[in-house]
């Protein structure tokens, strides 16, 4: 598949020749920091915080970082293709937009600035429940871009059955419902500055634009925003859900459904079992459950488990192209690119994010060649190699 994202690297090389260079940092590091110094404080704690001391966060990276590729030479690389194919469609390369909330909180256009950078890049965006920007309003962004919907399961089905509807209705192609937030974990950085974006009316563009949540209210929330609020409170999750509960869901909807947040075979058995179509094996990006297993150390049993023709997903700690060869490598048929993309947004909206997603598929593309592969069909078990152990794992 001849994708743009294959010319990149030649386009940056060349605009060299007239003085032009990349608008924001192309290192991972270099832009994380740079977005990090541009937000507010609050904003800040909120993307970059995770749960209790963080070391979920660490273990993602880490789980990455003790992989090593062991690229192979004299293959052909000249011709490359990065397409995957899922729920019987194909898609350019392995790699989507995690659902991230209420992105206004980095920049005003938000998802829609979002939207817009995948469909121009070509890669599928889930929209959060969460977000800035209604469900119809992203679709229009979107275009003819690919797009899912990720399901906060309200604790009411009428709400829950509206949500499905919503997104059916505007052309989301798959159903992503989020398993790990049926609370909202113990988050320090966003507790010391007594900060949540939703009591203060934003994220839940998609609760007051409604008409169930809104035929709910005593007032309209245009009226009274602190009304809309606290019903929001109520009805943003339940605990007490369980396996049985999905039947709801699976009879909303013939899209193919994908549970995320799965760290346990047993879970993603089960997922199989109650009629869903894949698993995201996730851990929130380490904001959930402080001290939880890396989702790159919890993706091999899970494939194990389920077999190679149903999907799973991985995210949390993907950050560079190797990231996602190696993922691949260990069974995952895509994976969930998260802040990284919010840092390009953070520095230059749609620009931000177009520049963050392109430089991410050439370097996949190179890494893909480099490595002795013309697709991801011959990349597996035997591309990477445990790092030695006790050696220091520096990148
Ligand atoms: C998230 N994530 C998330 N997940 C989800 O299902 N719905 C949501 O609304 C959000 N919101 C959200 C906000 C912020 C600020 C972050 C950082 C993350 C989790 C997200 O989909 C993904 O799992 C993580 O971002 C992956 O971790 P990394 O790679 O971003 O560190």
């Amino acid at each position: 598949m001849d994708a743009p994202f294959m010319n990149y690297q030649n386009e940056i090389y060349l605009g060299g020749l007239s003085q032009q260079r990349p608008s924001f940092p192309l290192s991972i590091p270099e832009l994380e920091a740079r977005a990090y110094e541009a937000m507010t404080p609050e904003a800040r704690g909120y993307v970059e915080g995770g749960a209790g001391s963080g070391y979920t966060m660490r273990a993602n990276r880490d789980a990455f970082d003790r992989w090593r590729i062991v690229p192979r030479m004299l293959n052909d690389v000249a011709e490359r293709d990065l397409s995957i194919e899922l729920f019987d469609r194909t898609y350019p390369a392995p790699v989507l937009l995690a659902p991230i909330g209420v992105q206004s909180i980095v920049h005003p256009e938000g998802e829609l600035a979002v939207a817009r950078a995948a469909a121009q890049v070509g890669l599928p965006m889930i929209l959060s429940t969460a977000a800035s920007h209604s469900i119809e309003n992203v679709a229009e962004a979107s275009g003819s871009g690919a797009r899912w919907f990720q399901l906060y399961w309200p604790n009411d089905e009428t709400l829950t059955r509206s949500f499905i509807a919503r997104a059916e209705e505007a052309g989301y192609e798959a159903l992503v419902v989020t398993l790990d937030t049926s609370l909202l974990a113990w988050r320090p950085a966003d507790l010391q500055s007594a900060y949540l974006p939703f009591l203060m009316g934003q994220g839940i563009a998609n609760y007051i634009t409604d008409p169930t949540f809104r035929a709910a209210l005593e007032k309209d929330p245009e009226e009274d925003m602190t009304g809309a609020v606290m019903r929001w409170v109520q009805v943003f999750s339940n605990p007490a859900y369980t396996w049985d509960d999905l039947a709801m869901i699976r009879s909303a909807t013939d899209l193919p459904i994908l549970l995320k947040g799965v760290l346990h075979p047993d879970d993603a058995r089960k997922a199989v079992e109650h009629g869903m179509n894949g698993v995201i094996v996730s851990n929130h990006g380490g904001r959930q459950v402080d001290g939880s297993i890396a989702t790159l150390d919890a993706l091999p049993a899970v494939v194990a488990e389920v077999g190679d023709d149903f999907p799973v997903l991985v995210d949390s700690g993907v950050r560079t192209a190797s990231d996602a060869l190696k993922a691949v490598a260990l069974g995952a048929r895509a994976v969930l690119l998260g802040r990284p993309y919010i840092w390009g947004l953070t520095l230059g909206g749609e620009a931000g994010v177009i520049q963050m997603l392109r430089a991410y598929l050439a370097e996949l593309d190179l890494t893909l060649a480099l490595t002795g592969n013309r697709s991801l069909s011959t990349v597996g078990r035997e591309t990477i190699q445990p790092r030695p152990a006790g050696e220091i794992g520096a990148r």
